[in-house]
């Protein structure tokens, strides 16, 4: 269907959308009395009516039977076994087995548990492949992991200086082309033990070929792992089927589970039964049979629940389990076709600003398949202004230094004719 620049084809089109009900799901933040035009889901998203209950119930819980709701046959979630409840959404949306997703800790403390297993330099294969400009948390977790093992012991195992090799897109273009990818994974091959990227860009918006960069990685004799933090509950995953030996997501984001909650990871099932592996480990990755025996000599569970430290986080986790409920209905192929077709409108709408003349730069790449919701908007000169008038016309996009507004249409429950007020105000602001 080809789009139109008109409020009432946004109208048609929410309409006839059959996701719109979800956005009754989810409170909108109010400006001046009506609903904000959200589009940061892509940094926090919406908080979910239910969750208060799934929250509630824990505390009820808790409330009534104190520490025996850990086991106690009267918990509605017994706490020991939090965890596998969110397993079965998890798992869909990775693209995974149950047994290879778990969801625990924080981001990037689940980036240094997977670099401390799979990240094992030699003197002659430690380098790591990136993207140039990876979030901060990564590059920090990255220059660290590199710097505590280049001098393992006291003596010096490689040099850290040459030991990141930062992807940069060609000269005159924002974002990275896959064959160029893949020659520097090739180019480095007898000196490449891992290749670490984002699975959607956090700056540029763009979705990077997963399946690729797997496959060339491992001919290249290297691991491979994502950040997904961008990528999950935004496009489908096929984690398993790539071959990714791991992966590490928050669920603050498109998963709609609250500042903070609790984190995810995956770890291919090849890894799951290797009981040599590196890791620091906690008494909830031992057998769960024996883990309260309280003996000596770590037993990994199978699986990623091998890499569990801590009980669960219940209360984050129920904030979780409601909002991947809501994804278990919804569908993740569902929620990606409009997100195609919703961003496409946005595209489509800012590019009508542009006919005159080039007033904003669209850095995410046009193919919808290397992109998912975000689209990332370079604006040369003020910037900051326009953006801080967009907030104060009740539009909340985001900001990233130097000059992007980031702005994410969520399927979940960002409608058409949100889209066609935000890009209808931006207009009229220029
Ligand atoms: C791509 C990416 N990686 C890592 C992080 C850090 O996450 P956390 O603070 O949960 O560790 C973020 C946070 O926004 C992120 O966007």
């Amino acid at each position: 269907m080809p789009y139109e620049n008109s409020l009432e084809f946004a109208q048609q089109c929410d309409a006839n959308d059959s996701l719109k009900s979800f956005r009754d799901r989810f409170y909108i933040p109010q400006h001046n009395g009506k609903d904000c035009v959200y589009l940061v889901g892509n940094s926090l998203g919406l908080q979910p009516k239910s969750t208060r209950s799934f929250v509630e119930q824990e505390l009820t819980d808790w409330q009534n039977l104190g520490v025996e709701g850990h086991f106690d046959q009267s918990a509605t979630r017994p706490w020991f076994h939090y965890h596998k409840f969110l397993k079965p959404y998890l798992a869909d949306l990775a693209g995974a087995k149950e047994l290879e997703v778990v969801s625990m800790n924080s981001l990037t403390t689940n980036l240094h548990l997977m670099m401390v297993s799979f990240y094992q330099p030699t003197a002659k294969r430690y380098k790591i492949i990136t993207e140039a400009g990876a979030f901060p948390s990564d590059q920090y977790a990255l220059e660290t992991q590199i710097n505590f093992h280049a001098n393992r012991g006291g003596e010096r195992l490689f040099d850290p200086k040459d030991a990141l090799i930062e992807l940069q897109p060609r000269t005159g273009e924002e974002t990275l082309r896959t064959e160029d990818i893949l020659a520097t994974i090739e180019k480095h091959q007898d000196e490449l033990a891992l290749v670490m990227m984002a699975g959607v860009q956090y700056y540029t918006g763009q979705l990077f070929d997963i399946a690729a960069i797997t496959k060339k990685g491992h001919d290249c004799g290297a691991l491979v792992g994502f950040d997904l933090a961008h990528a999950f509950g935004n496009v489908p995953l096929q984690l398993h089927e790539d071959g990714v030996d791991f992966a590490v997501w928050c669920s603050y984001k498109y998963l709609n589970s609250g500042p903070g909650s609790v984190s995810g990871v995956f770890v291919h099932e090849r890894h799951s039964r290797n009981p040599d592996l590196p890791r620091f480990a906690g008494w909830w990755g031992h057998d769960e049979s024996q883990r309260f025996q309280m003996r000596k000599g770590f037993i990994p569970m199978e699986g990623a629940d091998a890499w569990q430290l801590s009980n669960v986080n219940v209360l984050p986790s129920a904030a979780h389990l409601a909002s991947l409920e809501i994804f278990g209905e919804a569908g993740i192929q569902a929620l990606r076709k409009k997100s195609v077709f919703l961003t496409g409108y946005m595209e489509f709408l800012l590019n009508e600003l542009n006919a005159d003349e080039e007033k904003i730069q669209i850095i995410t790449p046009q193919d919808p398949n290397q992109r998912g919701a975000q689209l990332s908007l370079c604006v040369s000169h003020g910037g900051k202004e326009l953006f801080n008038k967009l907030s104060a016309n009740g539009v909340l996009a985001d900001w990233r230094e130097p000059n992007v507004i980031r702005v994410a249409a969520v399927p979940m429950y960002n409608s058409y004719v949100d889209v066609w007020n935000f890009v209808n105000l931006l207009g009229s602001l220029l």
